[in-house]
């Protein structure tokens, strides 16, 4: 008997989930997704960047959330402060800033010229005894609820948020604080706009069990075997709304010995297995919810925090992927690779091999993701079946069904 059929009890068990069939209507019904944009993305906290983006004071981004047809600007000001501002001009409702980021102490709308701070106050307007019984104190930039939990950004577009930040996080937010990210503040960018509904697209992320099949060259020598050949993975955990799942190392494999340039491009700092070397200490890996089995088998976590974005970390690295809905059935997708700035030609060429294999897995599993939509589509099936690998989607929609029913948080949290 193998290490993984000793697995008992089964994930769901451990989990609390269900174990039926779940709807298909989830990811087709115009009246889910309508629960959905109200429900979940108005009253959730949502993740919309890490704090490294705007370390300095003026340094600005700005997030386009389509399922609320919002525009926000996240500006760091002089004090410090974190804050966050619909990017709406309060004369007659033009976008104020158009660039995706930069760094400016105030903003001014090219429209007709009125200027804000970067704190929010309306300081210039021409012109402005034109105005009727204007008051300038009274039209600054709307601020959006905005709020910071080890380093990631979140906003809430309740005007006052029925729950805060760490109340949404729950357990998740005590036990997976403080891990020691490295290379916060360096990542490369992959984004792509996808014809399947937001769920679909988080769905494909979410587990193992798809690599031997539609990764047989790229991932599954690394992460199948003849030990796990599905991918099954190590452990799952349910933290509230927030959930969490460890993947599978096939430990023994190396790359065949006559791929002498693919050896050489691997990063010093990445063994083939990505674990630390023999008797190293690694702060990312001593985090006790970091590889939580704590199993020499371990390839990396998936962290997926409610509603629509993962955190994923391995010994020597974390990335993270963004599921933003556009309309029922298209989503934005934005993955970000958080690592080192290179400082060697053989460096680079590693990060760019890197860039390339990871390139590769995507594209195997965008076609997928689409197909799977139009499959769905089609009204030909009422349920989908989830294996026991798959129990962070089950979560995932056992809380999306949840929310949508919850008429308060409090309830959608119970
Ligand atoms: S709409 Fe912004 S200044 Fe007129
Ligand atoms: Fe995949």
């Amino acid at each position: 008997m193998n290490e993984m059929s000793q697995l008992q009890p089964t994930l769901a068990d451990l989990v609390g989930v269900s174990t039926g069939p779940m709807p298909a209507s989830l990811y087709t019904d115009p009246n889910q997704y309508e629960l959905e944009r109200e429900r979940i993305f108005r009253r959730a906290w949502l993740m919309v960047g890490r704090e490294e983006r705007i370390v300095e004071p003026g340094q600005f981004f700005v997030k386009d959330i389509a399922i609320l047809s919002a525009s926000i600007i996240i500006t760091r000001a002089k004090d410090g402060q974190v804050r966050a501002f619909h990017n709406v001009c309060s004369h007659r409702g033009n976008h104020v800033v158009l660039e995706p980021e930069g760094k400016a102490n105030r903003f001014a709308c090219r429209y007709h010229g009125w200027t804000y701070k970067n704190t929010g106050e309306l300081i210039g307007v021409p012109d402005e005894s034109g105005f009727f019984d204007f008051d300038k104190k009274k039209c600054g930039l709307t601020p959006v609820a905005c709020d910071i939990w080890d380093g990631w950004i979140f906003i809430n577009f309740q005007p006052r948020p029925e729950v805060g930040l760490m109340e949404f996080l729950g357990s998740f937010g005590t036990e997976f604080a403080d891990i020691p990210y490295p290379h916060a503040d360096n990542c490369l960018i992959l984004s792509g706009e996808i014809n399947a509904n937001w769920k679909c697209l988080a769905d494909n992320f979410s587990e193992f069990y798809h690599i031997q099949s539609i990764h047989p060259k790229t991932l599954a020598p690394v992460y199948a075997g003849k030990d796990n050949p599905c991918s099954r993975p190590l452990d799952a955990g349910a933290y509230g709304a927030h959930r969490s799942v460890a993947g599978w190392l096939n430990i023994g494999y190396q790359p065949p010995a006559n791929w002498k340039v693919v050896r050489w491009l691997y990063p010093a700092n990445q063994t083939v297995t990505g674990t630390q070397k023999e008797g190293e200490v690694n702060p990312l890996a001593e985090h006790p919810m970091v590889n939580h089995p704590k199993r020499k088998d371990w390839s990396s976590d998936v962290n997926w925090i409610f509603p629509n974005w993962h955190i994923q970390i391995s010994a020597s690295r974390f990335w993270t992927h963004e599921f933003w809905p556009r309309n029922r059935s298209q989503s934005s997708w934005e993955a970000r690779f958080y690592q080192p700035k290179a400082t060697t030609v053989r460096e680079r060429l590693q990060l760019e091999h890197f860039t390339a294999t990871i390139t590769d897995t995507f594209l195997e599993d965008l076609a997928n993701i689409e197909s799977t939509q139009k499959g769905m589509e089609s009204g030909a099936k009422s349920f989908v079946y989830l294996h026991e690998s798959e129990i962070l989607i089950r979560h995932s929609l056992e809380q999306v069904d949840k929310w949508t029913r919850a008429k308060t948080m409090a309830e959608a949290l119970d």
